[in-house]
């Protein structure tokens, strides 16, 4: 924390276009080093070895946009004037500006530890910010090669540091670190238990959901049991924004639910490393969890559309019809290859139980319908509700964020820049005497430099710096300074 407060001081007065081109030189050392970061990512949380690599290059990707959406948004202030606000003179200026909030703490989770380490990194270093990261235990040497590759960028030393070990024996002490000036977390309801803990810092936190999936009579059944297997099983669930519930009209239900039923059985399930559909869940205590909601579900009379099948942590693809909303498997989120199906009489039944849920991540509609669909995601108490496709976060630079206990904040690129940054003011009082003065003389300046700096081509070439001020004059001089002249609109235009 000692080192990575030292560190920021001078990153902080880092050119920004410096340090994206760090970023920049960081992400493309990533791409290079995609193939042994999958490998850990298949090793530590059994990623299937196609979705490791593609979590490596996406990272790469976000890093470069980080880089580039830094240098537009932080190149920028923002000028106010006194008299929009009733009872004030057009006297006083305001220059707000960007700052970075100091030491960053980045926690992701297991089932992304390169990616959505970096959707933290990336925005907390262009801002100027150094950074803490708290990899997953799982996942942890996938991250600190990940880190590597930012050293080897060529970071100064300490800004960037790892800190690995279990989130039960270090957790508190880094989020109740005096040193930390805000904290990025994703993952389960530890979340929570942090923001309670934290204090006075600004927190982004993303902590999963129980994304529903509303199936209207009219859908493209296709597209809706393409989307339920892909957003309900990748990664064997265990994705924040996988399909968590599909609540189902009945008149389509048993058609729909045939098709998921067949698409299922060609999954292939086995180890990642032969890039298999289903892999094993993370933990043992996860497969346990999960078990204990498919027990519940058996015994209050679910319809079981496979046999119940585990073997150590791999849970073979179970899609459970019938279920009702007095099982716990209609309201907590399995994160493992377990999709519940209720069946509705009405797309309010539907959106009820939606809003019903603590959770608000995503939602998805199907319907050829799009005024169904627009009115039913306004209905749908989530962040985010996609239609004719199953929930996701991304592309990353999308704005991401989840309702009630779905998190704090928003995500995605721009987001997460400005959410580590904070706003401070430059603010001018002038009399209108002196206004009147400054105008005035400038506008002497700006004429006599367009005639020093004639350049032989007939235009006036001002020297910049006046021409900036004068525009910033022009706009919002005093109510009672001279009005613009032609002449003075030309040199500003050029
Ligand atoms: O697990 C949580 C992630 O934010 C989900 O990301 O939609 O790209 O899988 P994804």
């Amino acid at each position: 924390m000692d080192a990575a407060k030292v560190a920021q001081k001078a990153w902080a007065r880092t050119p920004l276009w410096k340090r994206a081109e760090l970023l920049h030189k960081a992400a493309a050392i990533l791409k290079e080093h995609k193939a042994p970061i999958a490998e850990c990512l298949v090793k530590e949380i059994a990623k299937p070895a196609k979705d490791a690599v593609s979590e490596v290059v996406r990272s790469g990707d976000l890093v470069s946009y980080t880089a580039e959406e830094g240098v537009r948004i932080l190149g920028e202030g923002k000028l106010l004037v006194s008299d929009s606000f009733p009872g004030n003179e057009r006297n006083k200026y305001c220059l707000s500006s960007k700052v970075p909030l100091g030491v960053v703490l980045a926690i992701p989770p297991f089932n992304y530890p390169v990616n959505l380490a970096v959707s933290k990194i990336g925005p907390a270093l262009i801002a100027g910010n150094a950074l803490v990261l708290k990899p997953p235990t799982q996942g942890a040497v996938a991250a600190l090669h990940m880190v590597h590759c930012f050293h080897l960028a060529g970071f100064p030393k300490g800004l960037i540091s790892c800190v690995t070990g279990k989130g039960s024996e270090i957790g508190d002490f880094l989020t109740m670190h005096p040193g930390v000036n805000c904290i990025s977390f994703t993952g389960g309801d530890t979340g929570i238990a942090i923001s309670k803990k934290a204090g006075m810092v600004p927190l982004q936190m993303e902590l999963g959901g129980k994304d529903a999936c509303i199936v209207l009579e009219d859908a493209d059944l296709d597209l809706v049991t393409a989307n339920i297997v892909k957003g309900g099983f990748s990664y064997s669930g265990q994705r924040c924004t996988a399909v968590k519930v599909v609540l189902i009209m009945e008149s389509i239900a048993d058609a729909v639910v045939e098709k998921v039923k067949a698409k299922l059985a060609k999954l292939k399930v086995g180890s990642p490393e032969d890039d298999s559909d289903i892999t094993p869940v993370v933990t043992e205590s996860s497969a346990n969890f999960i078990e204990a909601l498919v027990m519940d579900a058996k015994e209050k009379g679910a319809t079981f559309c496979q046999e119940y099948r585990r073997e150590g942590n791999l849970i073979w693809p179970l899609l459970l019809d019938h279920v009702r909303p007095d099982m716990r498997i209609a309201w907590e989120e399995p994160f493992g290859p377990v999709l519940p199906v209720i069946r509705i009489n009405s797309v309010e039944e539907g959106i009820h139980h939606c809003n019903a849920s603590n959770f608000g991540l995503q939602g998805c509609v199907f319907t050829k319908d799009i005024n169904k669909a627009i009115m039913i995601s306004d209905a749908m108490e989530t962040g985010t509700v996609q239609i004719n496709s199953a929930p996701a976060r991304g592309p990353d630079h999308f704005p991401f964020q989840g309702l009630k206990d779905s998190g704090i904040g928003s995500q995605g690129i721009t987001n997460s820049i400005n959410m580590m940054t904070k706003i401070i003011n430059d603010e001018y009082s002038m009399t209108k005497y002196q206004a009147n003065l400054l105008w005035l003389g400038l506008e002497r300046l700006v004429r006599c430099e367009s005639v020093n700096r004639q350049d032989g081509d007939g235009d006036a070439d001002a020297d910049p710096r006046f021409v900036v001020v004068a525009r910033l004059l022009g706009q919002h001089y005093p109510s009672n300074a001279p009005p613009a002249t032609a002449d003075r609109t030309e040199v500003i235009d050029d």
